[in-house]
């Protein structure tokens, strides 16, 4: 975010206090603050608690060998149980588990006890195609109620999933795939998206065709489209999951065994495994969604329209609200098909009093206008959330106005895939809101503001987010690179956690989260590298260079920029910018599909080599260019901006 927005943001004056209906009963008040800084550790043993154990823990936190952290080390669970069959067990097997609502508009409601059924069975077909605890699976698929049991049969067998995003390319998830060693992959024929099939089985095909060790590819079909078919290697879910036995004995693992692996865009070109374990992750999300959310599980419908492809599906539609004993709403499309009032249309039919989405969303909305959610009855909502970059207060407030009928608190969560879980949010029935700031470290969480040279920084100045405290949903390591786990988020601020995210202090304390320092892109709530869109780029045999940048953008808060230099003879032929693009998009995803590609003689690079994304940037945003002296040739820029009448 640039200087003259984070002026604006602080700027900002309005309050809204807590509606008093919800504050008087609200699942977490203001005494669990105190109560956390009494005594943080027996506050986090304290909502270990709201798990079941196989084998309590006795241990809180090993925190002997940082920054390798382990919580409630001593203690055994099964995560499958603890967000299905206790719910059974507790009499609650027909409560709704999952609305499901797919994008043509077929619908079907799961109850606990259904969920139980599906998982087991599922369980049972995964040990039957041979995988073993700790056996990596790799989970490509659409929003379908078999993601989930997917991702639950893994779990309950002790198997770490690998959910690679829907939309990401065979390239991608071949590397992916490779990362992690996966043994199976799990998708789908495809899925519903924009009013039409979109194939998965493809890529998969093309990815496990690279892969070294992949026995099996299980096809769930959704959208029955033809598929390529591999005997002997693939097998239809229905064939193999349907005819299981309906039970299965949930086996209780410690609880620092892998949960899943999750992969992030890093600086440098390799996606970094993000290692979540049993016992510490559980905890967190399950008491974060209770808090930050004010779950009563009885009676509110919740519903996150996130992609179980990232971290808040893991978190926010499987782990946090089914051990919570949620009702929730798992929607399969895009919010404007077949018209762009589709997700109100989707709170009025399910009365949805909880809702979490993503600012990028929000900004989409209301282009859209306020008519679209105005024709619906949206009463039932009590809590809205946000989450994946900052959140302007023009869509804060429009949000809670035209979606929460300016009754609902409007909670700004900030965390991280590394985080596993909400560390920073305002709580619904406890805090006064600030539209645009994320407020306040949740109980039990430790953050703070530091400056270069590590120092807190005093209230009213803005520096580096850092976590002081290690927290029980933490990131354990990099699959298979610890010291890339150190030097990545342990190195910059000695014994602290740094996030890669500016933030600001305002005059009360209050943190205001101001995008990344570092070279990864934040496209529309989506973490892009750099590094990862230049190689991309690069591998096309036309592209000699290049440098990427995130340049501000209204819609998607960054918009990725492309400079090129073109190989010798390459001509810059009309079609070629688009060819990039598409080149880009085929290796990466779409949505790393750079907005513009600028093909340009040279590069701004320091003596060392560096590119100065900096000054590629000033261009891109239509800036005075900044200070150029460690330039090994200041008419470089000269020639960028020459060339680019529009840019300049
Ligand atoms: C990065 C993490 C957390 C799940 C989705 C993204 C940005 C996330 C906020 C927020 C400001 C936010 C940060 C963070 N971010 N939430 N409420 N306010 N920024 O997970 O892909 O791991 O990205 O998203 O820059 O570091 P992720």
């Amino acid at each position: 975010m640039s200087n003259e927005s984070l002026a604006n943001l602080l700027k900002e004056e309005r309050r809204f206090e807590p509606p008093a209906e919800l504050a008087a009963h609200a699942n977490v008040t203001a005494e669990a603050y105190e109560q956390a800084r009494a005594d943080r550790l027996g506050f986090w043993a304290e909502q270990a608690r709201r798990l079941s154990w196989a084998t309590e823990p006795t241990e809180t936190l090993d925190w002997s060998n940082p920054p390798f952290a382990k919580w409630f080390e001593d203690g055994a669970l099964n995560v499958a149980y603890n967000c299905v069959d206790r719910h059974v067990e507790a009499g609650l097997g027909d409560r709704v588990a999952i609305h499901f609502e797919g994008e043509p508009g077929d619908s079907r409601s799961i109850t606990y006890a259904e969920l139980q059924r599906d998982v087991a069975k599922a369980a049972n077909a995964l040990v039957e195609l041979g995988v073993q605890t700790g056996d990596r699976v790799a989970v490509y698929m659409p929003m379908i109620p078999e993601t989930v049991v997917a991702m639950l049969a893994c779990a309950r067998i002790g198997a770490p999933h690998s959910v690679v995003f829907g939309g990401f390319s065979a390239d991608a998830l071949a590397t992916r795939i490779a990362d992690a060693d996966a043994r199976v992959v799990i998708t789908a024929d495809g899925g519903y998206r924009r009013g039409k099939p979109s194939a998965l089985k493809p890529a998969v095909d093309e990815a496990v065709e690279r892969s070294e060790h992949v026995r099996n590819v299980l096809v769930v079909r959704r959208t029955g489209q033809e598929v390529a078919w591999t005997e002997g290697r693939d097998v239809w879910w229905h064939d193999v999951v349907d005819r299981q036995e309906e039970t299965h004995t949930p086996e209780a693992f410690p609880a620092e065994h892998p949960l899943f692996i999750l992969y992030t865009s890093g600086t440098t070109g390799k996606p970094k495994g993000i290692l979540h374990t049993t016992g510490g992750y559980l905890t967190q999300v399950s008491y974060t969604h209770h808090a930050v959310f004010d779950l009563k599980p009885e009676s509110d419908v919740y519903w996150c329209t996130a992609d179980v492809g990232w971290v808040t599906g893991h978190s926010y539609i499987v782990y946090g609200p089914l051990s919570n004993g949620a009702t929730q709403v798992l929607y399969e499309g895009t919010p404007d098909t077949p018209h762009q009032g589709r997700w109100w249309e989707i709170v009025q039919k399910y009365r949805v009093s909880i809702f979490y989405t993503a600012p990028t969303a929000i900004r989409a909305c209301m282009k859209w206008g306020d008519a679209v959610p105005a024709k619906f009855d949206l009463s039932s909502l009590r809590v809205l959330g946000s989450v994946g970059e900052p959140i302007n207060p023009e869509a804060w407030i429009w949000y809670r106005e035209h979606i929460g009928g300016g009754r609902t608190p409007v909670v700004d969560t900030w965390w991280q895939t590394e985080t596993g879980g909400i560390m920073i949010s305002p709580l619904p029935g406890v805090t006064s809101t600030k539209p645009g700031s994320a407020q306040v470290p949740l109980p039990g969480i430790a953050a703070t503001v530091v400056d270069d040279e590590a120092r807190e920084v005093p209230d009213g100045s803005g520096g580096y987010l850092v976590l002081t405290e290690p927290w029980p949903s933490m990131l354990r390591t990099i699959w298979g690179d610890d010291q890339r786990y150190r030097d990545t988020y342990w190195s910059r601020f000695e014994g602290r956690y740094f996030a890669g995210d500016g933030a600001k202090k305002d005059d009360d304390g209050d943190i205001w989260l101001l995008g990344r320092v570092d070279d990864v892109m934040l496209v529309s709530g989506h973490n892009i590298s750099t590094t990862e869109v230049e190689s991309a780029l690069v591998s096309h045999p036309k592209v000699a260079e290049a440098a990427v940048v995130g340049a501000t953008d209204p819609q998607t808060t960054q918009a990725i920029v492309a400079f090129v230099i073109l190989r010798g003879g390459a001509e810059e032929a009309d079609g070629l910018v688009e060819e990039l693009r598409a080149h880009v998009a085929k290796a990466l995803g779409p949505i790393a599909k750079p907005k513009r590609i600028l093909p340009v003689a040279e590069l701004p690079k320091t003596r060392s080599g560096k590119i100065m994304r900096r000054l590629l940037r000033d261009v891109a945003e239509n800036r005075q260019m900044g200070d150029v002296t460690t330039l090994t040739d200041t008419t470089v820029m000269d020639l960028i901006q020459a060339k680019l009448p529009s840019a300049a």
